[in-house]
């Protein structure tokens, strides 16, 4: 059926500036990490992202290794693209990476300028696209100089194969030197994309810092946990969770006493904000402006609806939240 897009959609979302850059991204954006692969029915694939834009998701944001298996997110969103969204490229921030293990052999993995050139002319045929909107080094390279790398980014900007440079999982320190290298060669660093949740950290400690201060924009990955700042896991293990569902990115083992002990005062203190503890956790990395964007995964158009609706009620009073930073320590 063709698709048609609700009308009020741009009214329902917050748009939000990445650091200094012209580009402005949803506060939600949608990942397609789980759930878009071949183990998936496309079918629900399809309804997720038709669910997101119309709720005023634009962005939505892929690697070349999402699947499973690798490569199989990126072409089963391409076919919903020119099957559904064909007429709303320009509506539509997409990005994809390259970083991690994709290919046999040495040029297969990490930050050469040969696995970087070639694995987005890979990622831009699976997706039928002339284009992506953000490419994106995936992981920092111990062995490559940063430089090559930093290179192959600003190479790909200035072929138009995309059409802004980012980096994700960099440390502070290292991130301030891609940044530094990036602006020199005249492609400024759109945005850095570090796990960011209640529960990591990481990014407190001096890289929130440095991308403020270099008017970096910053969207945070698995800000639910992987679904765990949620109340999926209240009752026990879902069978259609991700949990139960054998990924080795959330085992049962990790659900440990003292973690969903966290979870459960999390989730009283959500109910006190007649939240869920979904929206509060979103809600609560977006509080620092230096966040662009919450990256989320979704199973289910409903949990869509949840991030969506939890825009009406961002603001967390001092009490609320001394009592989170006593809940999660
Ligand atoms: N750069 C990187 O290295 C990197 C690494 C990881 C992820 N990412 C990006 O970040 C995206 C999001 O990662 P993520 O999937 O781990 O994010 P997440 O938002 O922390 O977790 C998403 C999962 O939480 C559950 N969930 C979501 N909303 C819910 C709600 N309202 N109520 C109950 N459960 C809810 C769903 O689990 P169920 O499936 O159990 O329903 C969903 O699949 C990825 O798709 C990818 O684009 C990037």
């Amino acid at each position: 059926m063709t698709f048609f897009p609700h009308p009020d959609r741009y009214q329902q979302m917050e748009y939000r500036r990445s650091g200094r850059s012209g580009l402005k991204l949803p506060a939600i954006s949608l990942g397609l990490w789980h759930n878009f692969g071949d183990s998936t029915r496309v079918d629900n694939s399809r309804e997720l992202l038709r669910h997101a834009f119309d709720r005023g998701i634009t962005h939505f944001d892929l690697a070349n290794n999402y699947g499973p298996p690798p490569g199989s997110a990126e072409e089963n969103f391409g076919r919903i693209l020119r099957e559904d969204f064909r007429a709303f490229r320009d509506e539509l921030i997409i990005s994809t990476k390259a970083g991690y293990t994709m290919w046999d052999g040495p040029y297969g993995d990490w930050g050469s300028r040969k696995y970087l050139v070639s694995s987005l002319d890979q990622s831009l045929k699976r997706m039928g696209l002339e284009y992506v909107d953000i490419f994106y080094h995936h992981r920092p390279d111990p062995e490559t100089p940063l430089e090559e790398t930093m290179l192959a980014l600003d190479h790909l900007v200035r072929q138009g194969k995309a059409l802004y440079a980012a980096i994700s999982n960099y440390p502070a320190e290292l991130a301030a030197q891609a940044i530094a290298i990036l602006r020199d060669l005249g492609t400024p660093c759109l945005i850095h994309q570090p796990r960011y949740s209640l529960f990591e950290r990481t990014p407190e400690k001096g890289l929130l810092q440095t991308l403020g201060d270099n008017g970096v924009g910053c969207i945070a990955f698995s800000p639910l946990a992987g679904g765990v700042l949620t109340d999926r896991y209240l009752q026990g293990i879902p069978e259609d969770s991700r949990a139960a569902s054998g990924s080795k990115f959330l085992r049962e083992e990790q659900l440990t006493d003292e973690k969903m002990s966290k979870v459960r005062k999390l989730h009283a203190l959500a109910q006190q904000r007649d939240q869920k503890l979904a929206q509060m956790a979103l809600a609560w990395v977006l509080r620092d402006d230096r966040v662009t964007s919450v990256l989320i995964g979704a199973s289910k158009t409903a949990q869509i609806d949840d991030a969506v609706n939890m825009l009406a009620q961002r603001s967390f009073s001092e009490e609320e939240l001394t009592a989170i930073e006593a809940a999660v320590k």
